[in-house]
């Protein structure tokens, strides 16, 4: 199968009637180096933005929906409960602009209750982003909604006509936990130009817990999350033309405690051989691939790296239990 290819035809009309859609390559040459090199690394990893192909996509909102994944549903109960008070700290009538962007379900109720004039979802996950902004260009009408398919660590561009001024960037759904606290705080950083004077950061975090909590929320007892993970190297294969077989791998999932994250790894279930063209690599028994890691910041360490970052005049809302905050910060 060709790469999710998308060309640079920033701004042109899709066939589905979104008013702009900027196509970037998503899966060429370069992806392929990344995903090769930490195939090829002594501790080999998948970067966990390959989990999202259009299978991934789905069955993160599967997850979403599990019993053991109280984040999003937390994090809507807050928003929920805390709507007029983040509705006043954010102000009316504000660009919205969401990376990992997803289904565009909490950019729904946010976009209503801020009566948001544009919303701009990014998303690596193309094919899905466009149906979920065609749905909520459905449910909202008068919003300008626009889908931009990215890679965000490799920059966030957005169409040239979306207005500068009383810009919001949305980064819902803990996804900052997924990265090292140095690209954390470069992504922080990138958000908070993408946001301008005058901008601002409405932000959600999972806050350190109960071990039990953690882990269970991260390899649940239907094993969505398993399939989840084992997706990746089905999506990799397609890639880089591997001839991983999924099935061979067993899902892993824990808290590092000393580093304050979850962990995801795929172990292998006895030994195997994987190639692709022009390279492979043995695995042993028992040897593992990570694939993702979930940072679990405490409220006052979050706060200094947006402090770090450039923001400034956070606010902070949190549940009665202490699992999960929202923040919003000023650029
Ligand atoms: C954990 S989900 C969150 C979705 C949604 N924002 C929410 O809160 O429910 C992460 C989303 O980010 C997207 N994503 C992950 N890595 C990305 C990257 N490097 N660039 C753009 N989107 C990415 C995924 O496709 C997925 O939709």
């Amino acid at each position: 199968m060709p790469p999710a290819d998308v060309t640079s035809a920033a701004h042109a009309a899709s066939p589905h009637g979104l008013r702009a859609v900027q196509r970037v390559a998503l899966a060429g040459p370069a992806a392929r180096q990344e995903i090769e090199d930490g195939l090829l690394a002594p501790q080999a990893r998948i970067s966990p933005k390959y989990f999202y192909d259009r299978r991934g996509s789905e069955l993160f909102e599967a997850i979403t929906r599990l019993p053991e994944y109280y984040l999003t549903r937390t994090e809507r109960a807050l928003m929920r409960a805390h709507g007029r008070a983040i509705a006043g700290a954010v102000g009316l009538g504000r660009v919205v602009i969401e990376p990992g962007a997803g289904s565009c379900d909490k950019a729904r109720t946010l976009c209503r209750r801020l009566a948001a004039t544009h919303f701009v979802g990014v998303d690596i996950s193309a094919d899905f982003l466009q149906g979920a902004v065609l749905r909520l260009r459905a449910a909202l009408p008068a919003l300008d909604a626009r889908a931009v398919a990215g890679d965000i660590t490799a920059g966030l561009q957005l169409p040239a006509d979306i207005p500068p001024e009383r810009r919001l960037v949305f980064y819902p759904g803990s996804s900052i936990g997924n990265f090292d606290p140095a690209d954390a705080l470069a992504l922080l950083a990138r958000m908070r130009a993408l946001a301008g004077p005058g901008g601002g950061l409405l932000i959600g975090i999972d806050l350190p817990k109960d071990r039990a909590v953690l882990e269970a929320a991260y390899d649940d007892a239907a094993g969505v999350t398993a399939a989840f993970n084992r997706n990746v190297l089905a999506h990799v294969n397609r890639l880089i033309g591997s001839d991983f077989d999924p099935c061979r791998w067993q899902h892993r999932a824990f808290f590092n405690w000393a580093a304050s994250r979850v962990e995801m790894h795929l172990e292998a279930r006895g030994p195997q051989r994987v190639r692709w063209p022009g390279g492979g690599r043995d695995f042993a028994s028992g040897e593992c691939i990570h694939t993702e890691n979930s940072y679990k910041h405490s409220l006052p360490a979050f706060e200094a790296l947006l402090a770090k970052a450039g923001f400034c005049r956070c606010q902070s809302w949190t549940d009665a239990r202490g699992w999960y905050a929202v923040l919003h910060a000023r650029a």
